[in-house]
């Protein structure tokens, strides 16, 4: 195979993909030519793929074990062949698309907060895999940052300040914060708050990123309003629109981004416009500890 070529498209990561046709089974030495193009642009777009299902199912597991996320909380019926086949659409079972007041859009608009996939479990996803079926005719667009440079930005004194710190990630903060607080006990018992340190380290390249997000509520050692305000604070300066990455979504694009390294964001649409995508992930189990 003629190796995969590589277009800068933001200004510190995310690359366009080309010359790799991704609905076929690829081999060992390309998925490692992916994955360690991954570790160096953090987000890669392969534009137009044809990918179904099956395709994103098999393109994804070459990367590792797969994540459920959310669903275990919000035990969504599925329309798809796989659980672990996330139903990012505003559409319904039936397959029209769901009222603003279905449970369904509480996911689709908390997704328009910038965050990073499973951080509220142990482990976290690693790579999400986000396949556009559908598309709207305004907004809807998806939008990524670097948090390796956001923490590359960062003064001495900030660095310093956040050295040691340990945030703790809740998977209903985010919907609690929108006003959705339908989950009984179980629902609430189902992911308990985990922690992670605020600045990280990548396992293969070293390189330190701000581990922050809608998930991220409280940071142990400080009162809730003093962690509330330095995680708006980080979150503002870390996805300022000059350094984000906005992508305007064509049938069949497949995005992989890595969770560890960027955070993501939805923009509004026209809910009762049809949006479809699908996403799977993996886990990053290096870090499950
Ligand atoms: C996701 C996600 C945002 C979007 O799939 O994890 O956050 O634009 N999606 O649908
Ligand atoms: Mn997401």
């Amino acid at each position: 195979m003629t190796p995969p070529q590589f277009e800068r498209l933001g200004g510190t990561f995310a690359s366009r993909v080309t010359d790799l046709d991704i609905t076929r089974p690829l081999d060992t030495g390309t998925i490692g030519a992916l994955d360690a193009a991954m570790a160096e642009h953090a987000v890669l777009i392969f534009e137009r793929t044809g990918l179904d299902e099956e395709g994103l199912h098999r393109f994804a597991r070459s990367f590792g074990e797969l994540d459920i996320g959310f669903k275990r909380v919000s035990r969504a019926p599925t329309r798809f062949k796989y659980d672990e086949t996330l139903d990012m659409s505003n559409v319904g079972v039936d397959g029209a698309v769901v009222p603003p007041d279905h449970r369904k859009i509480v996911g689709n608009i908390a997704n328009q907060l910038w965050h990073t996939d499973s951080s509220f479990q142990k482990p976290a996803a690693k790579y999400s895999f986000l396949l556009s079926e559908v598309t709207t005719s305004w907004g809807g667009e998806t939008e990524f940052a670097d948090m390796r440079a956001a923490h590359d930005r960062l003064s001495v004194r900030t660095r310093e300040r956040l050295a040691g710190l340990i945030a703790e990630h809740d998977a209903l903060h985010s919907r609690l914060s929108l006003g959705d607080t339908h989950y009984d006990e179980a629902q609430r018992q189902t992911f308990p708050p985990v922690d992670w340190p605020l600045v990280r380290h990548h396992p293969d390249t070293g390189a330190a990123y701000l581990y922050i997000g809608a998930h991220a509520h409280r940071i142990h050692g400080m009162t809730v309003p003093e962690a509330r305000m330095l995680l708006m604070d980080l979150l503002e300066e870390a996805t300022r629109a000059e350094y984000v990455y906005r992508h305007a979504w064509n049938v069949g694009d497949l995005i992989i981004w890595d969770n560890r390294t960027t955070l993501h964001r939805g923009r509004a649409f026209d809910l009762s416009e049809r949006r479809e995508l699908k996403r799977v992930s993996t886990l990053d189990e290096a870090s499950a500890a």
